[in-house]
């Protein structure tokens, strides 16, 4: 700023043809206004700034425009005026405080609660004596933060692509970036994005997974990380893709001398119910849930237990045939056969784990193992179990 202005006076004096030649030399600042450009966050107080400088003219009065998304026809709005202060030029001042000083030369303004609609140029026009209008534009930039969301589908096991999980970055100024963190599914997902903008500026970004539904993919964690300008940091959604199926194989697992548990993978959880073939209960045997349990054993216990493991997208069954010896050795008992049947896809798989065994008093050793890891240890058990197996193969499957 400021520049040489040279002053050349020249004095003719013509009677004595005189030149004299006077040359001031000094600093001058050129008037000058400026104004600015603000970039400020929806709900803040923006201060649009506008100064004057290079002048000591009077100033008559400071004027205000502007043209905004809300008001696109260029308007004068505001007026300060050196005595009055602060004047609307329609309607009232609203959200506007002026906070300059007329004496010096300060004609700057504060915008509280800054909405969308305010964004735009605004100018500010100093009105001086003699010299006239001097004005300079002020840009307000809105900065708004998208609300980001997660959306996952509700997915059950497929072949076919489908609309994974999206992610949206909602009424952003300016739009927002959006990114996928995968991990190992990369590859064997894709991504679509689009945007949207909206009339009052904003912008709306959506970005998609698809993929085929797997049950590899169930409990798979993504993420989606939003970035904007209007964040002060990126921001980082989670999603635990879901993919929902029916109980796939049911098994059935010794958890104590007295116990068994029922077992099956399926999304959701599976309910599970016991029930035996022949349709009664025996009084010693007690079901709660996935487990069955022996509280005495009795020659009623014997029969074939059928578990039936089901969610809501299907249903299937495991069976256990329980065979207790009498005699003198009251808590020696065998369990014959684990019959595995898959009932529910038309194929009839049927897994032959027999096994037999004097159950421990003690419930240590062979509890919680899977029953074909005991071992036959009593000549009597085998012999039962034997003739079990044929009753049970010539029977085949359920
Ligand atoms: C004003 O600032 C915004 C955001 O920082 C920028 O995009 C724009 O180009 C600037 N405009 C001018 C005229 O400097
Ligand atoms: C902008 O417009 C969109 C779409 O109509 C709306 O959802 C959003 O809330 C608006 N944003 C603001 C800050 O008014």
């Amino acid at each position: 700023m400021g520049t040489k202005t040279m002053i050349a006076l020249f004095i003719l004096d013509y009677h004595h043809v005189l030149l004299v030649s006077l040359i001031v030399s000094t600093v001058v600042e050129a008037l000058e206004v400026t104004g600015g450009n603000m970039t400020v966050a929806l709900g803040e107080t923006a201060v649009l700034p506008c100064k004057l400088t290079g002048t000591s003219e009077p100033i008559t009065q400071i004027s205000w425009q502007r043209v905004t998304r809300g008001r696109p026809q260029k308007e004068n709005f505001l007026t300060i005026i050196p005595k009055d202060g602060l004047k609307p030029v329609n309607g009232h001042v609203g959200r506007f405080t002026f906070i300059g000083s007329i004496s010096s030369n300060d004609g700057s303004l504060q915008l509280a609660s800054v909405e969308l609609m305010d964004e735009g140029i605004y100018t500010c026009i100093f009105t001086l004596f003699p010299s006239g209008n001097h004005g300079a534009d002020i840009l307000l930039n809105l900065l708004v933060p998208p609300i980001s969301s997660l959306k996952g589908n509700l997915l059950a096991l497929g072949s076919e692509e489908v609309d994974l999980v999206t992610c949206t970055a909602a009424g952003s100024r300016p739009p927002a970036q959006v990114r996928w963190l995968t991990g190992t599914l990369a590859g064997k997902v894709r991504i679509t994005n689009s945007s949207t903008e909206h009339p009052n500026g904003t912008t709306t970004t959506v970005s998609s997974l698809f993929g085929v539904p797997t049950r590899e993919m169930n409990q798979h964690v993504v993420r989606c990380v939003v970035t904007n300008a209007a964040l002060s940091k990126e921001e980082t959604l989670a999603f635990t893709i879901q993919v929902y199926f029916s109980p796939l194989e049911v098994s059935i697992r010794q958890q104590a001398k007295d116990s068994f548990e029922c077992v099956t993978e399926a999304n959701p959880r599976a309910s599970f119910t016991w029930n035996r073939s022949d349709n009664s209960w025996p009084q010693s045997a007690r079901a709660d849930a996935a487990t069955l349990r022996f509280v005495s054993m009795a020659s009623d216990l014997n029969g074939l237990y059928q578990c039936e493991a089901s969610n809501s997208y299907g249903t299937k069954r495991g069976h256990l045939y329980v065979h207790v010896t009498s005699g003198g050795c009251t808590a020696c008992w065998i369990v014959l056969c684990l019959l595995l049947l898959a009932l529910s896809a038309g194929t009839a798989a049927v897994m032959f784990l027999y096994k037999s065994g004097k159950f421990p008093r003690t419930g240590e050793g062979t509890s919680r193992n899977r029953m074909s890891d005991t071992t036959p240890n009593t000549a009597q058990g085998v012999e039962e179990e034997e003739e079990e197996r044929d009753r049970l193969q010539t029977e085949g499957p359920v």
